[in-house]
């Protein structure tokens, strides 16, 4: 790739996957959720505020119905006492009975999205699917399954498509990767 380095808060970030690789895996996994899910219907659930261009071209892909929502799993803040559950906000559909299928931008621990799916199967789907563009394996250890993972990325700190580095980068169609100090 040509494009240059890029500057975000105190830090460079360099190029390191292209928006057609990234295209391609999302076609990939589209289709994959075509066939496991042909003559049914879907709800993706879109995990703000990373995974909105992952759903976004994602959606585009589908041919199988599919209702779309998108959700915040935030810790408590404000009059809350501190403690470690965290709360759905913005979720508005009815999952009961639904074949849901979460929907992220990157997988690292997997520590909040343990919690999630906690959450989410109290609300009785029929199938809950974990779908996400990136995933760093190296620390993830497969704490559960994934059904639809596209690129396995080495344990590093990555911006853009979705992705931000304290609030900047979630703009850019290409992902970039924290430069190595020189
Ligand atoms: N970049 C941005 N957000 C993240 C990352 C990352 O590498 N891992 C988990 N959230
Ligand atoms: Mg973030």
């Amino acid at each position: 790739m040509n494009e240059p380095e890029i500057q975000l808060h105190d830090k460079t970030f360099v190029p390191y996957i292209h928006r057609e690789e990234i295209s391609q895996a999302i076609k990939k996994l589209a289709n994959r959720i075509n066939e496991d899910f042909e003559g049914q219907e879907v709800i993706l659930l879109g995990i703000l505020d990373g995974a909105f261009m992952v759903l976004s071209d994602l959606v585009k892909n589908l041919s199988v119905n599919c209702y779309i929502d998108f959700v915040k799993f935030k810790s408590y803040v404000g009059q809350q006492s501190t403690g470690k559950g965290k709360q759905l906000l913005g979720a508005s559909l009815d999952l009961k009975d639904k074949n849901v299928i979460i929907v992220e931008d990157i997988i690292d621990t997997g520590h909040t999205l343990t919690e999630l799916r906690a959450v989410l199967a109290g609300f009785q789907p029929k199938s809950l699917g974990v779908l996400t563009l990136l995933i760093k394996e190296e620390v993830f250890k497969n704490k559960f399954p994934v059904n639809y993972s596209g690129i396995s990325i080495d344990n590093k700190f990555v911006v853009g498509y979705g992705m931000d580095y304290d609030g900047l980068g979630r703009h850019i169609p290409d992902i970039y990767v924290l430069k190595d100090p020189s």
